[in-house]
């Protein structure tokens, strides 16, 4: 690795450790029973963390549900029939290759062991030394980078101490040159298990006998239910091909290796939009053709690669809306070999994260394949009727699958910023943090001080102006502390604006005389300017509404 993308590295890790740590201080995430040691791969949301996510979720159900007439929502139960995993394939498929240390009995993921190179020593078994007892099973050590020979032996008497050896001696040891292996623990050198599936759901018993004929799972996806209830849907609603389903909840999968903060959890909530389209061939027969290109405005002869082109745009288009720049944005399409088993197509959406680009969304377009599978494993008809086409079919779809923590850690990721700034408060030189957050997800849109707490008639008034605000916006109130550290705490959180309540909101201006004016200060800018108590309200909203797009801060 050559210096400069080493320095990169340990840049972008000290950034991934700051912003864990804010998120921590200020109240955004929290390990889940901390005061228990907490639990690997579970997180909780905080006071503030808890208002960024309801923001997000709200920014995409107004954008995928409540701005369109072609969507309707759902809210499913998270425990469904055993019989929904078997027909989706979750049961059969859901699952990733898993292996075991022999010493440690840390679990790893097999495709996230990096192949090393290297020297392996062998033993053929060991002796002990203090009884009569001998264990004949073989085992090997990768003597790792920077390590020696000995470290490597000292791992081999670890094991065979787990097989009842008090003092083991080595036996019949050898050693070989191997290359791009990943038959070895990275953080010891000892050998794993021969890798095995894992599946990834979580298993619970319904009702109060545990029998096998009672085993449930936790959903691992919330598609799964739109799957199911389509017909309840399409019977309530009236709703006419191409229309979506859309859900935001709870999915649950037992990660073998839960990693980078809350990227990858084994709890967390993904928002879904299933939309359902006409199969090709039914466009190709009422249309004439097919048109695969599409554009901004959906057409009745478009084919499924012109619907799966629309929705990666308008998915692309959200991101801005919520403070995620293009810049950061990437697609990755999935070659033939790497696509699910029901997929014909699907693009990842990835975003820069500081520990590497990955995945934020996933669009699949996914055939018929689930409908089909939950009509003939019910018996249940789960086909429409195209009163165009005169003739009933199992709906082809698209669906973008977005998680709602990977896009809260990203946001923060985004709006995170560091900067030097004069104090003059404490005369040197200080680091500003601030979340430059998006309005839309900011936790707070303003926050109201009095310039002094000590003032009476500035606290009356500053509390007039927050309790008048809190009708409209989410607003926070502080008078506690220098005003400068006041502004410092609010650049933290990511408040788009703070209200300052001083003498001349109470006395009027020198110059004009003019009472009951406040000043308003731009968190990105620390600019202040001085507004009316009367258009107060009618300035925020405007500066909520014309927030500048931005490009990537990193
Ligand atoms: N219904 C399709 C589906 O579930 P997926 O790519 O497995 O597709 C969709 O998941 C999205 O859910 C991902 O893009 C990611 O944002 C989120 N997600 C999946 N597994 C996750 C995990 N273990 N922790 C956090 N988010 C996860």
């Amino acid at each position: 690795m050559c210096m400069e993308q080493d320095q990169h590295i340990t840049k972008e890790s000290d950034l991934m450790e700051r912003i864990v740590a804010l998120c921590k201080r200020r109240g955004l995430i929290f390990p889940s029973s901390e005061i228990y040691g907490g639990i690997n791969g579970f997180w909780d949301y905080g006071p503030l963390g808890v208002e960024i996510k309801r923001n997000i979720k709200e920014a995409w159900w107004r954008d995928i549900v409540q701005l369109r007439e072609d969507v309707v929502g759902l809210d499913a139960s998270i425990i469904m029939h055993p019989r929904v995993w078997d027909a989706s394939g979750h049961l059969a498929t859901f699952s990733d290759p898993m292996v075991d240390c022999l010493v440690t009995k840390k679990r790893f993921r097999t495709d996230q062991i990096e192949p090393l190179d290297g020297v392996a020593l062998f033993f053929t078994g060991a002796r002990d030394s203090l009884t009569p007892a001998v264990c004949n099973e073989p085992f090997s050590v990768l003597i790792l980078p920077g390590k020696k020979p000995e470290d490597a032996r000292q791992v081999a008497r670890q094991f065979y101490s787990l097989r009842g050896l008090k003092d083991p001696v080595l036996l019949g040891e050898s050693c070989c040159e191997v290359h791009g292996t990943v038959s070895y623990n990275p953080e010891n050198g000892a050998q794993l298990t021969p890798s095995r599936q894992f599946n990834l759901m979580f298993k619970t018993t319904v009702g109060p006998v545990e029998t096998e004929d009672n085993i449930t799972y936790l959903r691992p996806e919330t598609a799964q239910a739109i799957f199911v209830q389509f017909r309840n849907v399409l019977d309530t609603t009236r709703m006419k091909i191409p229309f979506g389903i859309a859900q935001i909840g709870k999915a649950f999968r037992n990660e073998i290796n839960p990693r980078n903060y809350t990227f990858r959890s084994r709890e967390f909530e993904q928002m879904e939009l299933e939309y359902f389209i006409r199969p090709d061939e039914i466009v190709l027969k009422t249309q004439g053709q097919i048109d695969e290109q599409g554009g901004e405005e959906p057409r009745c002869n478009w084919g499924w690669k012109a619907w799966h082109k629309y929705w990666l745009k308008q998915r692309r288009r959200w991101y801005t809306s919520v403070g995620i720049s293009q810049d950061d944005l990437e697609e990755y399409w999935q070659t033939k070999e790497e696509l699910a088993h029901y997929a014909k197509a699907t693009v990842d959406l990835l975003f820069r994260f500081p520990f590497g680009k990955q995945e934020l969304e996933g669009i699949a377009a996914r055939g018929d394949f689930d409908l089909t599978q939950h009509q003939n494993y019910s018996g249940k008809p789960l086909d429409y009727y195209d009163e165009v086409a005169k003739q009933r079919y199992v709906p082809h779809v698209i669906e973008p699958s977005a998680g709602v923590d990977r896009l809260l850690l990203a946001i923060v990721c985004s709006a995170y910023d560091e900067e030097e700034l004069f104090s003059e408060e404490v005369g040197k030189k200080e680091t500003r943090t601030v979340l430059r957050f998006h309005p839309s997800v900011a936790p707070y849109k303003c926050a109201v001080f009095p310039l002094l707490k000590n003032k009476p008639e500035l606290v009356a008034k500053a509390r007039e102006v927050f309790l008048s605000l809190r009708q409209f916006f989410p607003c926070y109130y502080d008078e506690n502390g220098a005003i400068g550290r006041r502004y410092r705490r609010q650049d933290e959180i990511g408040t788009p604006m703070c209200i300052t309540i001083d003498f001349e909101t109470i006395e009027g201006s020198r110059l004009s005389g003019q009472r009951d004016t406040v000043t308003v200060r731009d968190r990105d800018t620390m600019q202040q300017r001085r507004v009316s108590i009367a258009e107060l309200k009618d300035h925020i909203a405007e500066k909520l509404t014309v927030f500048p797009q931005r490009s990537s801060l990193r």
